[in-house]
């Protein structure tokens, strides 16, 4: 009884050709009947096998998921790679010169700290790069290669020294001459300033801006490298007693002042988001081997998008003498602060005098309000002209110029013009000086033409 039931259970946990098989022997006599021991082994022997095959069903399955999971991510990355692109500052090198192509474009929509992984060896977005063929790309540059480029900084090469730090000219590897600037301020300040030259020229392109042709973030050296504007800056040509330089003339100075209002124009109405200088003056004014000028130093900018009813609140940086009143006494910022400081440059232009003099005559210290009540007075304004350009221009220009200089510098800043008026005030001026001097440059009446946004 105990074996037929043992059989009984056995052969209902068989298949059923085994079943019939067992119960058969059973039925046909006890010399057929195989012993306890021999199913026991039989069954288990089939037990081993069917678990083998299930072990292997389940590794074969788990490996194809995997490589289904590992699929899927290398295809997510593939294309994540070729959306942003990567920055190569210590891998691979672009050509023989140690330098490195950096990006085009930084994306602004990235947060800080993306930002600031893209400056230090991190990945940043790469935008196709923009159509002019002079442009390159802002390069990433090795310190080796900056000390190879400036005879390891050497004195000599030494052409200025402003709030950023020491200027040196340099020749890089691929000949190119460039005006290299090492940070020298330490802290958020020097930091801040440098992070916004890369971010904002890296993006910003127009031949009113000095070019920045590459930096350098090795370790903890910051410098940026720059077009190299052989001309120097408006400061030294208009107030540097001891220059090389000739005194500028009217129609230099009439070219040099649209130059500068096609670069705020090109920053106010052009850029996106708009962006505010901040720190619009003559030695942030380079010129050219032509005397055309390009703004530099964006140091202090400030983005548009920082706007809360159209006007930023910031702490008051600048330089004395070209801040607008509100600004001044108030933080208040908007893009008419870069016009007042633009018509206090223009004044300098029309005058030769700095914007504050403490050497001169009690009431002729601060530029603006010696200048404005002459600006709009057709007989004063003859007087304020600077001697060096006495008779270079015609009345009736001289006056449209005075009268675009005293809107610029209004103290209410809602009554000063936009850089696109501006602009479109001094065209026709400069127009008739080539009309009237076929020696203008060529690359602007080009402009005039078609304006390079
Ligand atoms: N791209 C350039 N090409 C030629 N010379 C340059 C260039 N950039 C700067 N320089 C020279 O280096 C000097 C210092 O420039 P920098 O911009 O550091 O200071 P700054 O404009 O004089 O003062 P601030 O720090 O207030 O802007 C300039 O006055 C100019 O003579
Ligand atoms: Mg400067």
């Amino acid at each position: 009884m105990e074996d037929s039931s043992n059989i009984t259970a056995i052969a209902a946990a068989m298949p059923s050709g085994q079943k019939n098989h067992t119960l058969h022997h059973k039925h046909h006599g006890d010399d057929h009947f195989h012993s306890k021991s021999q199913i026991h082994q039989q069954h288990s022997s089939f037990l081993s096998f069917n678990s083998t095959i299930i072990i292997i069903i389940s590794v074969v399955s788990v490996v194809v998921v995997l490589a289904l999971f590992l699929l899927i991510v290398m295809l997510r990355r593939l294309k994540s790679v070729r959306k942003n692109g990567s920055c190569k500052e210590s891998g691979s090198t672009s050509n023989s010169s140690s330098r490195f192509i950096a990006h085009n474009a930084i994306d602004f929509n990235s947060s800080p700290d993306v930002k600031a992984k893209c400056l230090y060896g991190g990945s940043i977005s790469r935008k196709p790069p923009p159509t002019p063929s002079r442009y390159k790309g802002v390069q990433v540059f090795t310190y080796k290669a900056l000390e190879l480029a400036t005879d390891n900084f050497s004195e000599v090469n030494v052409i200025g020294n402003g709030g950023f730090g020491v200027v040196y000219k340099g020749i890089l590897a691929d000949g190119t001459v460039a005006a290299i600037k090492r940070l020298q301020r330490d802290g958020k300040q020097g930091e801040r300033a440098f992070r916004m030259e890369v971010d904002l020229l890296s993006r910003l392109n127009s031949p009113y801006l000095v070019e920045l042709l590459g930096y350098c973030a090795d370790q903890h050296h910051r410098l940026l490298i720059f077009e190299y504007m052989p001309n120097g800056t408006l400061q030294q040509h208009l107030h540097n007693p001891s220059s090389q330089y000739r005194p500028l003339d009217w129609g230099t100075r009439l070219r040099v002042a649209l130059d500068c209002a096609r670069a705020l124009e090109f920053l106010h109405e052009h850029a996106v988001p708009t962006v505010i200088h901040r720190d619009f003056k003559c030695t942030n004014i380079l010129l050219d081997q032509n005397l055309r000028a390009k703004v530099s130093d964006f140091g202090l900018a400030k983005m548009g998008s920082d706007k809360i009813n159209g006007q930023i609140s910031t702490r008051v940086l600048g330089t004395t003498g070209y801040l607008a009143p509100e600004y001044a006494s108030t933080g208040k910022l908007t893009t008419k602060s870069d016009v007042y400081s633009y018509g206090v440059v223009l004044l300098q232009l029309l005058t030769g005098r700095v914007p504050v003099d403490i050497k001169r005559p009690p009431g002729e210290h601060v530029l603006v309000s010696w200048a404005l009540p002459r600006l709009t007075n057709r007989d004063k304004v003859d007087v304020m002209v600077d001697p060096a350009i006495k008779g270079q221009y015609s009345k009736k220009d001289l006056i449209q110029v005075a009268a675009i200089a005293a809107m610029c510098v209004q103290p209410e800043a809602d009554y000063r013009p936009l850089m696109v008026d501006v602009v479109q005030s001094l065209i026709p001026l400069v127009k008739n000086l080539n009309s009237s001097n076929s020696t203008g440059s060529s690359r602007f009446l080009h402009q005039l033409s078609s304006p390079k946004y």
